[in-house]
């Protein structure tokens, strides 16, 4: 394990979960303490979350946090899932001052991206690469020859007159009671429309459904060209938090 403590936070949609992190070998040092996502998400509520997490764990000299919305140098620019106070708050300001260390903050996605191409099913790939999050929303994080493209947001580009993430989200599957089939086939196409515009040689699936990846594959893989792999993500919901944390090291990716 690396000489320094590095806590990586990984804000959702419905939960807060934050763990130590070897950012290393990109594995968990710690148990993972999670509180449900404060409704409404509001800053300062979200921040007492992070902060009881952060605690309990024992604090760190820094600390990585991320937000399921757009963040340009630690504002946060959109909030589909979150409070729409979120929209032009300074959260590296409000997280660093509320938890009493500096903190870094990225798009939840792009930390989740940016573990997985470290250290999971993308390690080695270069060319394009597309990582989805499939949760509450859509998230989406875009890598050219391994280098992060932020904040692409492609689970809102609209497909069949409504944003993706309405269409295709896993959150969607539960409201809408689909069936993994029928769930599995809108993946798959929305993948299909993704796979026109950037032709990937890499989509890889993550968020909490990535772990029943073997029920859904095949209705997405129908929908997918050749020439472009999906594959599940290999860090499943722990990717945000080591991303988080990897973020920490590298400032200059994200921010
Ligand atoms: C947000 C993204 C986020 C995704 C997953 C979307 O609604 O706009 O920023 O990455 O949800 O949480």
């Amino acid at each position: 394990m690396s000489e320094t403590r590095v806590i990586g936070v990984d804000v959702g949609g419905s939960g807060v979960k934050a763990a130590l992190v070897d950012v290393e070998r990109g594995e968990l040092a710690s148990d993972r303490p999670r509180l449900d996502t404060p409704q409404p998400a509001t800053p300062e509520r979200v921040a007492d979350a992070v902060a009881q997490l952060v605690d309990r764990l024992g604090g760190a000299p820094t600390i990585g946090v991320t937000i399921p919305g757009v963040v340009r140098n630690g504002v946060v620019r959109t909030a589909a899932n979150i409070d729409p106070s979120w929209i032009g708050t300074d959260a590296r300001a409000l997280f660093s001052k509320r938890l009493e260390a500096p903190c870094v903050v990225l798009n939840d996605a792009d930390a989740a991206g940016l573990a997985e191409m470290r250290f999971g099913a993308g390690k080695g790939r270069s060319g394009v690469v597309i990582l989805l999050t499939l949760g509450t929303g859509i998230g989406s994080a875009l890598f050219v020859d391994g280098e992060l493209v932020p904040n692409t947001e492609l689970g809102h580009m609209e497909f069949k007159a409504q944003e993706a993430e309405h269409y295709a989200a896993a959150s969607v599957r539960k409201a809408e009671n689909l069936g993994w089939d029928r769930w599995g086939t809108r993946v798959g196409e929305y993948l299909a429309m993704l796979t026109v515009l950037f032709s990937p040689e890499l989509i890889i699936l993550g968020g909490g459904v990535s772990r029943k990846f073997d029920r859904f594959a095949k209705h997405v893989l129908a929908k997918v060209p050749s020439g472009t792999d999906v594959v599940p993500a290999t860090l499943q919901n722990q990717a945000g938090i080591v991303g988080a944390a990897m973020i920490t090291q590298k400032k200059s990716v994200a921010e």
